[in-house]
């Protein structure tokens, strides 16, 4: 099976047919896949609701897409080369049958322990084989996973556990990151005192902690399997069934359940991944993602493994225990496809080039980046010094929403251009418009970014609340799904990503709400006010700035700020931490009360000549004391 496009003139072709006839094409492209039963409809549309449904009453199971129709032809390959943090430690290197056998054998254990399909499994894990093992037994028996990156707290644990009513939560003793030996199970325990629903906790031994077992509810992986045979007859889903639920931050306070569901999501991640990586059938192809994000979900597991590629998954971290890590690696496995993220190319770029010296990098055939906007700067010096100058760089524009890689040059086939994601993939409508919806259409236009028709891997829906959904992407631009990105159409017609034009702020990479801050920081008992901005950040793409007004009474502000990040720690996590903290006297308010972003943005920014109109702000001598306190500070 094979849908890859192979010229430039192979893309343009593929492009026209599915525009031309998006129902059509996306049926082509399915059938290559095994379905139990076919379709009785390609897309089913509502755009007033909105209600999307693909390939509508079929039935089929993703794993069978994954291991039965590859079995005969490649069960012995590598599925999972699995390289641990410590790389003295040994790796593991696991084929087709045996991570069949594995995910059978998982599927087994978790309906001995009562799970039933619908219900809903929380993945609390580090990047160990095991991981990928509980989403894939996950979508055997039909359950719906929701993984929570293992950096976040107990309480953003619990909150996602509560929304989605899970019932198992699966996780390990503890996570070996670099130098530290994070207690995983610990943080488990924790959010389980807030839940109510989760009836059972299976742990996978990792790195031997000392962990507390609660007698009726927590089980040992091992033991969960001991008993469990490695046959699985594969449950049949509905194309529209839920595959996983991934929680991710928007422009309100509380992270919302993206919902992917399985028929669309298969066909999707699997076409993009083969076009855009140019997968050949020996490659080794390697995404440093964790599985917590979408890019692990899509580019790591489901994509490569429906792709029948041998997916390199890394346990440990870019720097340890040597800035040389990755490039290490890539030689080690003579990887062939490397994908990463631009925060990571800037710190290792900041490293310098001596740790690069001692590695070939001539097995690499593609590179990729991911997840926020990519500098010229890093981009050249990753296409330069990691591609040699002659591998093909995918700067991959896509959003968990989306669920696989929306515009991006397909390697080697169409045009790349530094710092622009370049062309919609096939079967993707997207379109520039302006602040009242009119379509920006030609060369040299800059706006909003939208995409105005439905493509198989986009969600259905934010779980439990509909109208969430339809408020956040389809009611800026009725009918039309709004990215909350802006996006500029060059001269040459490639687009270019300008980032986020909503309360979205992207730190590493990741997505972190303005507001979502704000509530935890709020929720220190000196904090009466606070407003968080964005701001060019060397490493990160962007840092997190606040704003914090304090009844900070016979405290220093060094103590406050340093309480008031550890709360935000503990409530979120470590990777919503500001960067930096301004105690001020009070936050520059419209006269409607509201808070005039745009202003503290600037300050953060150190950007303060042009401030613009202050006159219309309620207390406009707060700017003063504002921009003079971040001098000092
Ligand atoms: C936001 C989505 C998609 C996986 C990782 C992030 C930004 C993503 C690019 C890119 C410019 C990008 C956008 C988008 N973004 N890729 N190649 N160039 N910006 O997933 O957490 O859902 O964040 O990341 O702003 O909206 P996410």
């Amino acid at each position: 099976m094979s849908n890859k496009i192979q010229s430039l003139s192979g893309y343009i072709h593929e492009y026209q047919k599915s525009v031309n006839q998006p129902e059509k094409f996306w049926a082509r492209i399915a059938e290559s896949f095994h379905w139990h039963k076919s379709w009785d409809s390609v897309l089913k549309w509502e755009p007033q609701g909105p209600h999307v449904k693909w390939f509508e009453n079929a039935k089929l199971n993703i794993t069978e897409n994954i291991f039965e129709r590859h079995l005969f032809t490649h069960g012995d390959k590598a599925a999972i080369i699995w390289e641990p943090n410590d790389p003295n430690e040994a790796n593991k290197i696991i084929s087709y049958r045996e991570l069949f056998e594995l995910t059978c054998q998982f599927s087994n254990a978790m309906k001995a322990q009562g799970i039933e399909k619908g219900d809903r499994v929380i993945i609390y894990m580090p990047m160990i084989p095991e991981a990928a093992i509980a989403m894939l037994a996950c979508a055997r028996i039909g359950a719906v996973h929701s993984v929570v990156f293992a950096g976040f707290s107990s309480s953003a644990l619990a909150d996602r556990i509560i929304d989605c009513e899970a019932k198992m939560v699966l996780t390990s003793d503890g996570n070996f990151r670099g130098a530290k030996n994070i207690p995983v199970k610990a943080v488990v325990d924790e959010a389980l005192e807030k839940t109510t629903t989760v009836e059972t906790v299976i742990v996978c031994k990792r790195t031997n902690a000392d962990v507390q077992m609660v007698s009726g509810r927590d089980i040992w992986w091992h033991d969960a399997i001991k008993e469990e045979s490695i046959e699985h007859a594969a449950e049949s889903l509905d194309a529209e069934d839920l595959l996983f639920i991934l929680y991710t931050s928007g422009s309100t306070g509380k992270p919302k359940g993206v919902v992917h569901t399985t028929g669309g999501y298969m066909v999707y991640t699997q076409y993009s991944f083969e076009n855009v990586f140019q997968y050949a059938q020996n490659d080794v192809y390697w995404c440093t993602a964790d599985i917590g994000w979408i890019t692990g979900h899509s580019y790591i597991i489901y994509g490569p493994l429906l792709s029948g590629a041998t997916t390199l998954m890394f346990e440990g971290v870019p720097t340890y225990p040597h800035p040389g890590r990755f490039w290490e690696i890539v030689d080690k496995y003579q990887v062939n496809q490397f994908y990463t993220a631009p925060t990571a190319i800037r710190a290792l770029q900041a490293e310098g080039l001596e740790p690069l010296a001692p590695y070939k990098l001539d097995s690499l055939k593609v590179i990729g980046s991911v997840g926020e906007p990519i500098n010229e700067e890093a981009w050249h010096w990753y296409h330069d010094h990691i591609g040699k100058g002659n591998c093909p760089l995918v700067d991959t524009w896509w959003q968990t929403e989306t669920g696989g890689i929306m515009i991006s040059a397909l390697a080697g086939i169409t045009p790349n251009k530094p710092a622009h994601a370049s062309l919609p993939l096939p079967g993707i409508q997207p379109i520039i418009v302006d602040a009242e919806g009119n379509e920006l259409k030609g060369n040299n236009v800059e706006g909003n970014l939208c995409v105005k028709f439905p493509w198989p891997s986009m969600l259905r829906t934010t779980y439990g609340d509909h109208k969430r959904f339809k408020e956040t992407y389809f009611s800026a631009y009725p009918g039309m799904y709004f990215t909350g990105d802006g996006a500029k159409r060059d001269h040459d017609g490639y687009i270019r990503i300008l980032g986020r034009v909503d309360d979205v702020i992207n730190v590493s990479g990741h997505r972190m709400g303005t507001a979502e801050v704000e509530n935890a920081i709020n929720e220190h008992p000196r904090v009466i006010e606070s407003a968080v901005v964005g701001f060019p950040h060397d490493i990160k793409g962007q840092g997190i700035y606040a704003y914090v007004i304090c009844d900070a009474e016979g405290v220093t502000n060094e103590t406050l700020i340093n309480e008031i990040k550890n709360t935000v720690r503990k409530i979120i996590g470590p990777i919503a931490k500001p960067d930096a903290i301004q105690i001020v006297p009070g936050l520059p308010k419209t006269r409607s009360g509201k808070i005039m972003r745009r202003i503290l943005r600037k300050v953060a920014s150190k950007d303060i000549s042009n401030l613009g109109d202050t006159s219309t702000l309620l207390n406009p001598e707060i700017v003063e004391q504002i921009i003079i306190g971040s001098q000092i500070k």
